[in-house]
């Protein structure tokens, strides 16, 4: 069986999936959704992001194209809308690749809003659809050993961790600070080890955080997570450095009672 998959946004992650894809037996892209007339005719050059190759010229073939999400959602010939849009847009898509009938692939953040969280997970209960956020860290090998050997109990208890993820100042992405289009490194950076330390430590009782604004949205900060096992002892520090050239940078300790 293949699953015909629309991406929705071909920008640095529309472009990553794009390229997945093609490696993948049973997914085939047969559609493709973006507002950018240069690149939605396959001149993907322009596309930047953290790492992963440069954007070359692509031939797309007898792929569909489409400059509106709706269209996209009402293709019949798709089954999953993969949605790779900014932040601001990842409801809305969402939204309306389930109301049609679609399973989503949404990238984090999930949304900008809690209440836009909400209305995506009810939309998918009420349509009978799959939708799954793109939390990667899992899937790394060294975060998985990290779940794997905390969920085996071999080290014994788990005490805490310490959590980071730094990157260079995005200048190719104009409304990385806008709150109602990116959100910021909280929602961009920080989503990740915020996913993952649930994971690990389930889920916290309060989380207090401090650092340093820019415009709306906090630029660089360290969040300490507090749960009901006073012995637990958690942190993550994200942001951004404005510094060009510095490279994307994630790391992690965890702290076990008895590690060899
Ligand atoms: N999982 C990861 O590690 C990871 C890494 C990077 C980005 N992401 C996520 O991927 C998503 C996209 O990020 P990006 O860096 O690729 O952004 P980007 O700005 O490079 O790409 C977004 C694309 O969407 C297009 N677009 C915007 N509005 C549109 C609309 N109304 N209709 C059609 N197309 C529209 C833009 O023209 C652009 O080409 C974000 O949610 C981001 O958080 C995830």
């Amino acid at each position: 069986m293949t699953i015909r998959i629309g991406i929705a946004g071909i920008g640095f992650m529309g472009m990553v999936h794009y390229l997945t894809y093609r490696k993948l037996r049973g997914a085939k892209v047969v559609a493709l959704c973006e507002q950018d007339p240069v690149r939605l005719s396959g001149d993907w050059r322009s596309i930047k992001g953290n790492f992963g190759p440069p954007g070359e010229m692509m031939e797309l073939g007898n792929v569909a194209r489409y400059s509106e999400i709706e269209q996209l959602a009402d293709d019949t010939n798709v089954d999953l809308v993969d949605v790779c849009l900014p932040p601001g847009l990842h409801a809305q898509a969402t939204i309306a690749a389930l109301r049609a009938g679609k399973h989503v692939f949404c990238e984090k953040p999930i949304a900008l809003s809690a209440a836009d969280a909400v209305k995506m997970c009810a939309a998918a209960e009420k349509a009978g659809r799959l939708l799954l956020i793109g939390h990667v860290l899992p899937f790394f090998p060294e975060y998985r050993f990290a779940l794997e050997a905390a969920r085996s109990g071999k080290y014994g208890k788990l005490l805490g961790g310490h959590f980071k993820r730094v990157i260079s100042d995005p200048q190719w992405l104009p409304r990385f600070y806008d709150p109602e289009h990116t959100g910021g490194p909280m929602l961009d950076l920080h989503v990740h080890d915020a996913h993952f330390i649930r994971l690990l430590f389930g889920m916290p009782k309060a989380v207090n955080t401090a650092g340093r604004m820019r415009g709306a949205v906090v630029e660089q900060f360290t969040t300490q997570f507090v749960f009901d096992d006073a012995d637990l002892v958690v942190t993550a520090s994200s942001g951004v450095i404005r510094q060009q050239g510095r490279p994307f940078t994630h790391a992690f300790e965890i702290y076990f009672e008895r590690a060899p």
